[in-house]
């Protein structure tokens, strides 16, 4: 009994280790994804330029566009018809009607998206640019993910994957 109670202890301390190097360590590792206008998603009332700004877009990344699928669309077109709102011939309609639409940026290039039905011109279109990832071995620190999209995304994996690992230490402890 007294072994397994300890194996236990164990276990439940290599998982706490476990979360706190994950905390510690950069978000390097994997490809961002990005929702993008953040907590507003895709809709009017955000400056898109603004949200954008101070991030860095990398190949291999994701955009995530979140949005009421009964107004917006998401189109990407050309930086004519970006700056113009043209959403006659849009080089890619990425709308499936679901709402949430998955971007890859899978190729190294200014890419503008906007949404029809007259949204672009309050605003709802974002021009994204597209870059290479940093070469691996120099390893860089300041991958620059927004701290809040950082920070929100610790908060919403790591932060409960912590509680579900104290609850369940405690619970060991209260029943062994
Ligand atoms: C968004 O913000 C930028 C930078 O502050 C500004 O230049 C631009 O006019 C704004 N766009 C809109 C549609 O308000
Ligand atoms: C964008 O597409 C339109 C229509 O096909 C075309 O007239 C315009 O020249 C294009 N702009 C650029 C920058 O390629
Ligand atoms: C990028 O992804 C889109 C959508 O999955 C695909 O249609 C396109 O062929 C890809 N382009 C490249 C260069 O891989």
């Amino acid at each position: 009994m007294a072994g397994l109670r300890r194996g236990i202890r164990w276990w439940a301390a290599a998982a706490v280790l476990t979360c706190v190097v994950m905390l510690i360590m950069p978000p390097e590792v994997s490809a961002v994804r990005y929702i993008v206008g953040g907590n507003m998603g895709w809709t009017t009332n955000v400056n898109y330029t603004v949200w954008a700004q101070g991030k860095q877009f990398y190949l291999g990344d994701w955009l995530f566009f979140v949005y009421d699928r009964n107004q917006m669309n998401v189109l990407e077109v050309n930086s004519t018809d970006y700056d113009n709102c043209i959403s006659d011939h849009p080089l890619h309609d990425w709308t499936t009607g679901a709402g949430r639409e998955v971007v890859p940026l899978n190729v190294t290039k200014t890419r503008y998206f906007i949404s029809g039905k007259g949204f672009c011109f309050g605003g709802v279109k974002v021009a994204i640019h597209v870059e290479k990832p940093p070469p691996p071995p120099t390893y860089s620190p300041q991958k620059s993910v927004s701290p809040g999209l950082l920070n929100s995304f610790r908060a919403q994996i790591f932060v409960p994957v912590l509680f579900a690992v104290a609850a369940a230490w405690d619970s060991f402890l209260l029943r062994l």
